[in-house]
């Protein structure tokens, strides 16, 4: 595993100047940039950095139109926050998804490239209906819902989001799961021929994560194809994507083509990068700090000072019991 590298201010505490001052972390970024230069230099590779960092000629801002959200007009449903939406030029340019680029408006600037039609999920392993299923068909299986989330990022900075899409349980149920079955394990699509991050071994791809059965099943979990009234753009994970609103950020797996039930716990794809600083559970905990950063406060993304952050992200009451007996101090 790589070195760490000296401390210096991380990318999670956003482009304002006006922060309070808070211990900066190591950012991610800067965690991987190393990681990267490691691995090219192990394995003999050269110039990791450069592709991810590379901008494709051409390649404008994809799906940036700029509408600010504010409050949503709708009644809000049981699992809705009233809280104000993030606005859409900030959630569909401030991104994560390192097949694109580490810098957070990589993602925007290059997944023009992705192509997110024709496209397929397969849902297999302890089902009595594996099958390989047309996105188009699998939208028509559920009549959409609409989830205004807190998210908030490992790194800490947080966005509220007006998701569309169906509860995850509902697809389980159709595949009927077997009495083997006890996770849920997501695969992004592999195809460095579209995603540019994965001609670089930053992470280990194609992108994975997992949860356990019963945390699928919880009627929070989603399953997003739309925001803010649109399809996905393909930076907030096109064409469809995990969203586990009490967990952090990076459990929220993007661009979905493989859904796989399992009986052992699968692995995961930052639990494999740095399993000490992340952990297969993650879920948002202000008690429990990454070894390089507290995680008591947060800071929405708009917003200039940072605010508390809350157990299970504010989601306590409906899923604190699913880890009834279980160390979350071991069990981050
Ligand atoms: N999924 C894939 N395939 N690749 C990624 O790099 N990043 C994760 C998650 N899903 C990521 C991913 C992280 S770290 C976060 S915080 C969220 O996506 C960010 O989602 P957003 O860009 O829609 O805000």
């Amino acid at each position: 595993m790589a070195k760490l590298p000296v401390q210096r201010e991380g990318d999670e505490i956003g482009t304002d100047t006006a922060q309070p001052a808070i211990q900066p972390p190591t950012s991610r970024r800067e965690f991987l940039r190393s990681a990267t230069l490691f691995t090219a230099t192990v394995a003999g590779l050269g110039g990791g950095l450069e592709l991810l960092t590379r901008r494709p000629s051409g390649a404008g801002a994809a799906g940036s139109s700029a509408a600010p959200l504010g409050r949503v007009k709708r009644p809000l449903g049981p699992y809705d926050t009233s809280e104000a939406v993030t606005p859409y030029a900030q959630a569909t340019t401030y991104n994560n998804f390192y097949e694109f680029g580490l810098d957070k408006s990589d993602p925007a600037q290059n997944a023009g490239s992705l192509r997110t039609r024709p496209w397929t999920v397969r849902i297999d392993g302890e089902v009595r209906k594996p099958q390989t299923v047309d996105i188009d068909t699998l939208q028509s299986w559920f009549p959409l819902e609409n989830r205004v989330y807190r998210m908030r990022c490992v790194e800490g900075w947080s966005m509220v989001m007006p998701w569309m899409g169906f509860a995850l349980a509902a697809l389980i149920r159709r595949v009927e799961p077997t009495g083997k079955a006890n996770y849920v394990s997501f695969t992004s699509l592999h195809d460095p021929a579209q995603m540019p991050g994965q001609r670089s071994e930053v992470l280990q791809w194609p992108y994975t994560e997992g949860l356990r059965l019963d945390e699928a099943l919880h009627p929070l979990t989603f399953m997003a194809l739309g925001l803010d009234g649109r399809a996905l753009p393909n930076q907030n994970g096109a064409p469809l994507r995990l969203v586990v609103p009490w967990k952090y950020g990076f459990k929220g797996i993007k661009s979905i083509v493989q859904i796989t039930l399992t009986s052992e716990r699968p692995a995961t794809t930052w639990a494999l990068a740095a399993p000490s600083e992340y952990g297969f559970y993650a879920n948002v905990n202000p008690a429990v700090d990454h070894p390089r950063w507290s995680q008591a406060t947060e800071r929405r993304i708009g917003e200039f000072s940072r605010r508390q952050t809350l157990p299970f992200n504010g989601y306590a009451e409906q899923v604190a019991h699913l880890y009834k007996g279980l160390d979350l101090r071991r069990n981050f």
